[in-house]
């Protein structure tokens, strides 16, 4: 029983306890299998969650109907708090039937927590099986612990699937505050970088925002989504440089549970959590070939599969790109695809470095020495009339970011 306890509290996963019970169970009891059903609330349903043993088990439903005429009996044996037997092939209420159909000798009983039921647990064993009956009636508890685990991951798995959610919703609205907090210099310097955010932001075509670092690229994104229809949905910034070649397929359209080593839930990709909203591709030109080929397909569809997955899902998503390398060199070089250029450099916004707009620089630098001003001591900093000859004069290789 120690070891019996021990391995419940080793694993979570209700499938995984479940096969590493078997054995410790078989070492000391006749028994060829253990299977463990969930029962649905109103008891209409049993799903197999765990089996281990014998190979025939593998070969039973995992799900079966209670027939409606069934019902009641099955729920008042659910209620029994005895494991019952059943001897040969015998299924005088076809409870048996329902439980496991298979021949032999079968124990069963109900899993609880507290009152409730929550599934079984059927065991199949040689005849001798049946002077362990107490045995069994005592691995009732572990077996139900192993399935409460297994709920409250699923259950934990849910939660942080919303709270995740939740996040990125207040993300994406306070990134909004943030550029309406003014972009410096829209009526000067940047007046042909905004025009052309909002003759683009009222259409659904992608764009690629070309600029050296540090130059505002990224303020230009998202000032287009905050300028489209797609306002209330979603921005996602996705850094291409920084996903690992072999996980690019699962970040951009998501995974199945299982469908790789370490895909332990099922998780969304960029693709579908944009839906309805502006994904914002950085460094475009970092993105591995493959990724390449797989971005071009869903380009031009708008279709795609997540990893693992056996139907083919559509997303409404615009797609940012932004680069500060040379793509054009990079599609000679043979780096970047040539047909992913074509598809993604529909619009082109080219943003000035700050060295050529100088005339912006007074106003950036008010603007940020008042921030800063206000953040560290609390009260507003102006620069001075030599502070900015001194800024407009440097030549800002690191642009409005170095600034
Ligand atoms: N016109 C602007 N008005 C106010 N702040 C700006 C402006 N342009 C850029 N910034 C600020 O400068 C910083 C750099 O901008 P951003 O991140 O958009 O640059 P980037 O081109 O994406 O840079 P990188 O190539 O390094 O990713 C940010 O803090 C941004 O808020
Ligand atoms: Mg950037």
């Amino acid at each position: 029983m120690h070891d019996v306890w021990r391995e419940v509290s080793r694993h979570l996963e209700i499938g995984e306890s479940v096969e590493a019970l078997f054995p410790r169970v078989a070492a000391h009891l006749p028994v060829r299998w253990v299977l463990v059903r969930r029962v649905t609330a109103d008891r209409s349903r049993l799903e197999t969650v765990g089996a281990g043993g014998d190979p025939a088990i593998e070969g039973l439903p995992l799900r079966t109907e209670v027939p409606a005429h069934q019902r009641a009996a099955f729920a008042s044996w659910l209620e029994e708090s005895q494991v019952t037997t059943w001897r040969g092939l015998g299924d005088r209420d076809g409870i048996r039937g329902l439980v496991a159909p298979l021949g032999g000798l079968l124990l069963a009983g109900a899993l609880r927590h507290g009152d409730r039921v929550l599934g079984i647990l059927a065991v199949g064993g040689e005849p001798a099986l049946d002077d362990d009956r107490a045995v069994i009636e005592a691995l009732l508890e572990p077996f139900a612990t192993a399935l409460i685990n297994d709920g409250r991951l699923h259950e934990l798995a849910r939660l942080r699937e919303r709270a995740e959610a939740d996040n990125r919703a207040l993300l994406s609205r306070l990134q909004r505050q943030d550029v309406s907090e003014a972009i410096v210099g829209a009526e000067a310097g940047l007046r042909t970088v905004m025009e052309q955010v909002d003759q683009v932001a009222r259409t659904d075509a992608p764009v690629l925002i070309l600029g050296e670092t540090g130059s505002g690229k990224e303020v230009v994104a998202r000032a287009i989504h905050q300028r489209s229809r797609r306002a209330e949905g979603p921005f996602l910034r996705i850094n291409c440089g920084a996903i690992a070649p072999e996980l690019v397929d699962s970040e951009l359209f998501g995974h199945e549970r299982g469908s790789f080593t370490g895909a332990v839930a099922a998780r969304k990709g960029w693709f579908e959590r944009s839906d309805g909203g502006t994904l914002f591709l950085d460094e475009v030109g970092d993105l591995p070939p493959a990724a390449q080929v797989r971005l071009l397909r869903v380009l031009q569809d708008g279709s795609f599969m997540r990893v693992g997955g056996q139907h083919v899902l559509t997303c409404d998503v615009r797609v940012v790109a932004a680069t500060h390398r040379d793509l054009p060199g990079l599609v000679r070089s043979g780096t970047f695809r040539e047909d992913l250029w074509y598809r993604i450099s529909v619009f082109p916004i080219k943003l000035p470095p700050l060295r050529e707009r100088q005339q912006d620089i007074p106003a950036l630098a008010r603007h940020f020495s008042e921030r800063a001003g206000l953040r560290l001591s609390g009260l507003p900093i102006a620069p001075t009339r030599a502070d900015l000859d001194a800024l407009v004069a440097y030549p800002w290789p690191g642009n409005v970011r170095e600034l």
